[in-house]
């Protein structure tokens, strides 16, 4: 399989289907490898930083790509769409329009080993609990979770019940993003 065939299995859009971590310049402030572990052994990882185009989620995408490939290649299974980009832009609205279609979408998210949520808090505001419904249960099935979001962490427990954001954090790492922007 092709890295392309992998990229269109994980639905990741246009912009971000160059993303590796064979493209990305500098050391992303010394958290590279913390990023590169914590994908390898599917642990969830949380990038945040409020400043925009610092490469979120560049870094997100590849660390899908090498979770799917760390968790697979050893099972001879390289099914590509168990790995999943998700927009929460896009799932929060789908979500809030969803009435009876609500457990579809979610049985939907649950059918994948690990799910990448970019851009956590850009959703709808009347889709956050379903947001963090989807977080919830991804949690207790057990599937990796790969979040960036824009907001600062105090927003983050904020605007999200803290018990959800701690259960995302507990089994892997909080990355800030506070390197300085690629010239
Ligand atoms: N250090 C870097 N090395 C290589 N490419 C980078 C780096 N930093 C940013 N980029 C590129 O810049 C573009 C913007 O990055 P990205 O979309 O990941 O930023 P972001 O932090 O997620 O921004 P936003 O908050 O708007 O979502 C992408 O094309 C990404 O590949
Ligand atoms: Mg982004």
């Amino acid at each position: 399989m092709t890295l392309e065939q992998v990229i269109i299995q994980m639905e990741i859009p246009k912009p971000y289907r160059h993303c590796t971590f064979e493209n990305w310049q500098g050391d992303a402030g010394g958290k590279l490898n913390d990023i590169l572990k914590a994908a390898q052994e599917r642990h969830n990882i949380l990038i945040g930083d409020e400043r925009t185009g610092i490469g979120k989620t560049h870094l997100a995408v590849a660390a899908l790509i090498h979770s799917w490939f760390y968790d697979l290649k050893d099972k001879y299974q390289y099914d590509a769409s168990l790995y999943r980009f998700y927009s929460i832009r896009r799932l929060g609205f789908q979500l809030d329009l969803a009435g009876i279609r609500l457990e579809e979408i979610i049985d939907e998210v649950l059918e994948h080993r690990g799910c990448l949520l970019d851009e956590l808090g850009a959703e709808p505001e009347r889709a956050t609990e379903k947001i963090e419904l989807v977080i919830d249960e991804l949690y207790l099935k057990g599937r990796q979770i790969i979040i960036t979001t824009n907001l600062i962490s105090e927003s983050l427990i904020q605007k999200y019940n803290p018990a959800i954001i701690r259960r995302v954090t507990e089994n892997g790492i909080i990355v800030n993003a506070d390197w300085s922007k690629r010239k």
